[in-house]
């Protein structure tokens, strides 16, 4: 028998059975249950080796506010990157770091004007743009320290190609001229991989962070308070993959600031991180209805969500596990592909995938739909957004974000006479 991670096979069967009485499918499901143990194991691994860990919550991963809501509570900051992020953190009364990119003025000001944020600029260029609009105490840069040694596939994030972080040769300038600006304690960030499910990745992130600080130190004399070595903890999508062990990673960052922070000669500055999908991809699934199954070229079962709703798989070519309720792996299967109602040839959640002999009617979910999915979903096809369903700590259902209307896809459009 081949190994099934449970985290990645797990499914609320008799929730999402409940669910599909009260509400049409598609939609998605989120468990509060599942949400909150892994805000609590991020947090406390880190915790366990720094005095002063300061966790956030990148909203893009899910904004859906009573998921904030509950991630807030545990003790997370959110990591914004847009107005809308920096708005809806501040109405539910947090607070965080803002990582804009090719950041505008207004943006600076909306965001400035919320009074919630540590600032995080991309690049030297907008240093004029925040000189404009009020120098603020704290300042960090997002830096681009080129591909890590060891070629991982993952560091995908920084190097020439990536359009984000400050290039290694304006580092010291831009600390410097923010110095000069007015600023007087630094941070530093770095997001350089995304789905990283090798633990060794995050303590050479920090080395070459603290290695970029003590040149800060030497060069310019400026100390920082803070280092915020991004997202991008991984999590496994298909069931033979294993976790991301966390206490070995944060064990391996402890020993990276023990290491360079003795090497170099630097006050230890606080840890952060914003991981997104970590917190939130295994609490969802998204739950649509076979409606058609056709024997064609090959077999495709039709199902009432799509590409909208969840485009990784579209995107990235991502494997999603997919269940079809209530049938088991171990009696008759079939090859089928499931696919949704686009006109797009790349609206398939699976390809080929070995499943549970599907029916029209059966209820099919799609794993680890918990962060960028709904996010990142879309209206292409003039496809209505689905609802959001929370299954909270006492097994209530509670409707957090209502199936999109056609009116609502018209309400912002014109018609001329
Ligand atoms: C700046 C930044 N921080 C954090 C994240 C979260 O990444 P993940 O969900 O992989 O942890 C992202 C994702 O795109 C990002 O761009």
């Amino acid at each position: 028998m081949p190994y099934l991670n449970p985290d990645v096979v797990y499914v609320p069967s008799a929730a999402i059975r409940r669910a599909a009485r009260e509400f049409p499918t598609p939609f998605f499901l989120y468990d509060e249950k599942r949400l909150r143990r892994n805000c609590r194991i991020f947090r406390e691994a880190f915790s366990k080796y720094f005095s002063s860990f300061e966790p956030l919550y990148a909203v893009k991963a899910n904004a859906n506010p009573a998921i904030l809501k509950i991630i807030f509570s545990e003790g997370f900051g959110a990591d914004a990157s847009s107005e809308a992020e920096a708005w809806i953190t501040r109405r539910l009364g947090g607070r965080g770091m803002y990582t804009g990119n090719y950041t505008t003025a207004s943006e600076f000001r909306f965001v400035r004007k919320t009074g919630r944020f540590l600032l995080n600029l991309d690049d030297i260029s907008m240093l004029p743009t925040v000189k404009k609009n009020g120098v603020p105490e704290f300042l960090s840069f997002r830096v681009n320290p080129g591909i890590g040694k060891g070629g991982m596939k993952s560091l995908f994030l920084a190097g020439p190609e990536a359009k984000y972080g400050v290039p290694p040769w304006d580092i010291v300038s831009a600390y410097r001229l923010a110095a000069r600006m007015g600023v007087r304690r630094f941070g530093m960030h770095a997001m350089t991989g995304s789905n990283v499910l090798d633990e060794e990745y995050f303590s050479q992130v920090a080395m070459k962070m603290l290695e970029i600080a003590a040149s800060l130190k030497s060069r310019a004399g400026i100390e920082l308070e803070r280092i915020n070595i991004g997202g991008g903890f991984g999590v496994p999508y298909r069931p033979g993959e294993k976790n991301l062990d966390l206490d070995k990673a944060a064990r391996g960052v402890r020993k990276a600031f023990d290491g360079q922070c003795r090497k170099f000669g630097l006050k230890e500055p606080i840890l952060m991180a914003e991981p997104g999908r970590f917190i939130s991809a295994n609490m969802g699934w998204l739950v649509g209805t076979v409606h058609v199954i056709k024997r064609g070229y090959k077999v495709f079962a039709g199902i009432d969500a799509g590409m909208n709703d969840l485009p990784r798989p579209a995107i990235y070519d991502a494997y999603h596990h997919v269940s079809v309720l209530g049938k088991s792996r171990a009696g008759r299967r079939e090859r089928v592909s499931v696919v949704g109602r686009l006109c797009e040839n790349n609206d398939q959640f699976a390809k080929d995938r070995l499943l549970p002999a599907i029916r029209v009617g059966d209820l099919v979910a799609i794993h680890n739909a918990g962060g960028h999915s709904y996010a990142m979903g879309h209206n292409y096809n003039n496809r209505l957004r689905s609802a959001e369903i929370l299954l909270t700590r006492q097994n209530r259902l509670v409707l957090i974000r209502r199936p999109e209307t056609i009116a609502d896809l018209f309400r912002t459009a014109n018609i001329p006479d």
